[in-house]
């Protein structure tokens, strides 16, 4: 989800990355999950294929990172192979909430008697786990949270001491779960919190999770949210990050190793330390509401050695960002003073030569801040302003993008 409101759930996200089904049904089944046979496709030949070498009913899915697929007609089942090439024919292309379908998994059928809700999360507010589970799935979980919210089960999940199957049990007993049915569902809350500590993820969610007709519990649709702060110890994740999916601006910035997300507004942001750069979003945001609703158009953390090769980089990326109107560079000086980081931005424009071409409004403050202001006034480059205070130069930049 991208916000234009800069909100710390922006930064979260920045931090995290979501699976597309099919990889989180691979993890579940490695980790011992039941799980149903599941093939990708590409194409409608790719799925007919892929329905024969099930064999037998076949559901055809919309891989995107949205909910709400079944409602917007990608997830089809298929009685024959030639029936999952015409449903992949459907679904491919299709536009789900802004996610056009470009892949597909084409899943063994399940006979369904119940279906069900359960899902483990990073519960931060809390500074714990928690385990969503309602007994009543198959429909949307959010309007069953606010409708029927006795009918969701809330429960803390002590991170020290997991989903055990004592644990297991009380979430499923407060789910209301039927007796016949508290120790078959708890084994598999056991194994899905495995999965959620062994690839450090922030969220495992299982809808549905659901009882067969021969009576068995199988994961039928997953969403698992990783946490991007472990890929040190998880080295197989970064196969895992669909860089195709990415924002084209945010796959540059990443080449270039820069901290930058995308936002939806006008105003490029340039700050170091991330504390700095989110609040420069914010003030930001209130200055725009002034000129009719002028938002930061991205977070850019440039950190701490702010070198003219890093400031190249990130006002080119920020420059190529064809919503960017103009752009608010505001770096307080430590271990890096301002003189260097205005140096940096006066080699910056120089390399950048024409390609620098929106106005640049620029605060600098601390360590050795009259010098770079006298470097940054003595260089005098026509799309340089210079700001003394950042509600000054957040004003100024909100300004100058709404023109
Ligand atoms: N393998 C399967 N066999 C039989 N029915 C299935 C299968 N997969 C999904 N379904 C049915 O389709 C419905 C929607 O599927 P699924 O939950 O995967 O998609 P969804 O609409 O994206 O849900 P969400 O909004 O939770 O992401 C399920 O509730 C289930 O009834
Ligand atoms: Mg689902």
């Amino acid at each position: 989800m991208r916000q234009s409101a800069p909100t710390f759930t922006t930064f979260v996200d920045w931090m995290t990355v979501d699976l597309y089904e099919y990889q989180a049904r691979d993890m579940f089944e490695k980790h011992g999950v039941p799980v149903l046979q599941g093939i990708v496709a590409d194409t409608p030949e790719e799925a007919r294929a892929a329905a024969a070498t099930i064999g037998g009913l076949t559901v055809v899915k919309a891989q995107v990172k949205t909910g709400g697929r079944g409602k917007a007609g990608g997830v089809k089942v298929a009685k024959t192979p030639d029936d999952a090439f015409e449903a992949a024919k459907a679904i491919l292309g299709l536009d789900i909430k802004g996610h056009v379908v470009k892949r597909l998994m084409v899943a063994e059928g399940a006979a369904i008697a119940q279906e069900y809700y359960f899902s483990v999360l990073l519960d931060r507010a809390n500074r714990s786990y928690l385990s969503l589970c309602s007994f009543e799935g198959g429909m949307d979980i959010e309007q069953l949270a606010v409708e029927r919210p006795d009918a969701l089960a809330r429960v803390e999940v002590n991170p020290t001491e997991g989903i055990t199957l004592a644990k297991a049990k009380e979430i499923a007993v407060a789910a209301k779960f039927p007796a016949e049915l508290v120790d078959k569902v708890a084994e598999v809350f056991v194994l899905l919190y495995g999965v959620y500590t062994a690839e450090d993820a922030t969220l495992v969610e299982v809808n549905p999770l659901v009882l067969t007709e021969d009576g068995r519990i199988l994961a039928l649709d997953g969403k698992v949210t990783l946490d991007a702060n472990a890929e040190f110890r998880q080295p197989e994740h970064a196969a895992l990050e669909d860089k195709a999916a990415a924002d084209p601006l945010e796959a540059k910035a990443k080449e270039h190793d820069l901290n930058y997300v995308k936002l939806d507004g006008e105003v490029g942001i340039i700050g170091n330390g991330a504390g700095l750069v989110m609040s420069t979003l914010d003030v930001v945001a209130y200055a725009g509401e002034n000129y009719g609703g002028v938002k930061p158009a991205n977070f850019l953390d440039i950190g701490g050695g702010a070198s003219a090769d890093v400031m190249a980089a990130g006002l080119s990326v920020i420059l190529g960002d064809p919503q960017v109107k103009s752009v608010f560079v505001n770096v307080f000086g430590g271990i890096t003073a301002c003189d260097a980081v205005a140096n940096g931005i006066v080699a910056a424009l120089d390399m950048l030569g024409d390609a620098a071409t929106k106005p640049l409004v620029v605060r600098l403050d601390g360590n050795s801040v009259d010098k770079g202001r006298e470097i940054l006034a003595a260089r005098n480059h026509p799309l340089v302003t210079l700001a003394t205070t950042m509600d000054d130069g957040a004003d100024r930049a909100a300004a100058l993008a709404a023109k």
